[in-house]
């Protein structure tokens, strides 16, 4: 597989980027943009997934980062988020998101080995943890081959915390993925 070569960079507060991070997380997973991917949440849920004081608030997050991936033209092409917790072994990851006209083509792979690299070596936490929406059978399966464990571990889905929308389903919750790094 030919994968285009990424630039990694943290997320600033002013970072021009910001509103990119936002349009791209919305159209990863919802809505019609999202299905031009191999796996979304629009048949899920009608919100808008994060607005823009949620992105702050993950930059500025005293022990979380985004990451985010431009490709060679200079163009946001994937994010993620890091947030160490407090026992100071473990790092949750989330906002995962690649352009959704851009998938399967490796670039999802290279950000997540690139967010365990920085976890371990820059966090300095052992260990990575995840939360999937327990439908997503495709999805679980990528991270599986990734070196993820799906664990028995469940949390709720935050149904209070929707931005703008509606859940399309009332049985959701997240499977919780684990990895020694
Ligand atoms: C999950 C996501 C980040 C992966 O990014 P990506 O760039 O597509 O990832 P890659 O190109 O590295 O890998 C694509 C994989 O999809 C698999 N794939 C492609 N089409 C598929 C399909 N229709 N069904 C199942 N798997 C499929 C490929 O086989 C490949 O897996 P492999 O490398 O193990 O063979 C991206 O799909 C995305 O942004 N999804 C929407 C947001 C989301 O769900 N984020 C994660 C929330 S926990």
């Amino acid at each position: 597989m030919h994968t285009a070569p990424l630039t990694f960079r943290i997320a600033a507060p002013s970072d021009p980027d910001v509103s990119n991070v936002l349009t791209l997380v919305r159209s990863a997973y919802r809505g019609d943009a999202s299905r031009a991917g191999w796996t979304t949440e629009a048949d899920l849920l009608a919100d808008e997934r994060i607005d823009h004081a949620g992105v702050l608030a993950k930059i500025a997050a005293p022990d979380g980062v985004i990451l985010m991936a431009h490709d060679e033209t200079g163009a946001l092409a994937s994010c993620c988020e890091l947030l160490k917790r407090p026992d100071g072994k473990l790092a949750y990851f989330g906002l995962f998101a690649v352009d959704p006209t851009r998938q399967a083509g490796g670039i999802g792979r290279q950000v997540l080995a690139e967010a365990e690299r920085y976890a371990k070596q820059e966090l300095g936490v052992e260990r990575m943890e995840m939360s999937v929406i327990w439908t997503r059978d495709e999805l679980i399966a990528w991270y599986v081959r990734r070196g993820y464990t799906k664990t028995e571990e469940t949390r709720p889905f935050p149904y209070e915390h929707l931005v703008n929308g509606k859940a399309l389903r009332d049985d959701l919750y997240f499977s919780m993925l684990v990895k020694d790094l």
